[in-house]
């Protein structure tokens, strides 16, 4: 589920098509008729969806997850609260990626760019990208991953960002592949990831 600009998403179609994943991209879910998310998927052959609102059609978006037996969610960059059905029916089986140190920088508020400025005005020297699975909260769900990235005293907001999303690449394909491949244990209500 990707509404921007689909760098993420794009990530998880390379791994995918390049076997190394244990899965596949089967459907583009994005909140944004401009997203370039949508392109990405026309462009790979990949089914997509457009709903406005996750609160409202949660109920059409999961009818159309179970009909294409859907295993895993991943929200990469998707701007919308999924409601509590939605995590309810999928729990364990959705996951969202963060550009900073969970719990730094996280829950409502933070979401994009704004993110990068909090870091540079708070004088961070480290900051970084998590992914976590989803819960009811705002990035309060299990860490699966996270990777640090150093704040230098020249970094602006757009130069922070554009090295977190590199990171964010990384860490989202590894999640994802850790996934398919049952490596993820949340039997303590925590992330275990078993050798
Ligand atoms: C990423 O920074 C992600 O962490 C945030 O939104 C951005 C999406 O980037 N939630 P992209 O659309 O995958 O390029």
């Amino acid at each position: 589920m990707a509404s921007g600009n689909g760098s993420n998403l794009q990530a998880l179609i390379d791994a995918g098509k390049s076997g190394n994943l244990g899965g596949c991209v089967e459907l583009v879910i994005s909140g944004s008729i401009e997203s370039h998310a949508l392109l990405r998927a026309e462009k790979s052959d990949i089914d997509s969806l457009y709903v406005r609102s996750m609160v409202r059609d949660g109920g059409t978006v999961l009818e159309e997850l179970k009909k294409k037996k859907i295993g895993l969610v991943v929200l990469a960059g998707y701007m919308d609260i999924l409601g509590s059905d939605f995590v309810e029916a999928y729990r364990g089986r959705i996951i969202n990626i963060h550009p900073s140190l969970i719990p730094s920088f996280s829950g409502m508020g933070y979401y994009g760019q704004k993110v990068h400025s909090a870091v540079i005005e708070r004088g961070v020297k480290l900051t970084g990208a998590t992914v976590h699975f989803v819960d009811e909260g705002a990035d309060t769900g299990p860490i699966i991953i996270q990777k640090p990235v150093t704040v230098e005293d020249k970094d602006t907001p757009e130069t922070i960002g554009k090295k977190v999303l590199e990171v964010e690449h990384e860490i989202i394909v590894e999640a994802v592949r850790l996934y398919c491949k049952g490596k993820l244990d949340l039997s303590k209500g925590r992330v275990e990831i078993l050798s």
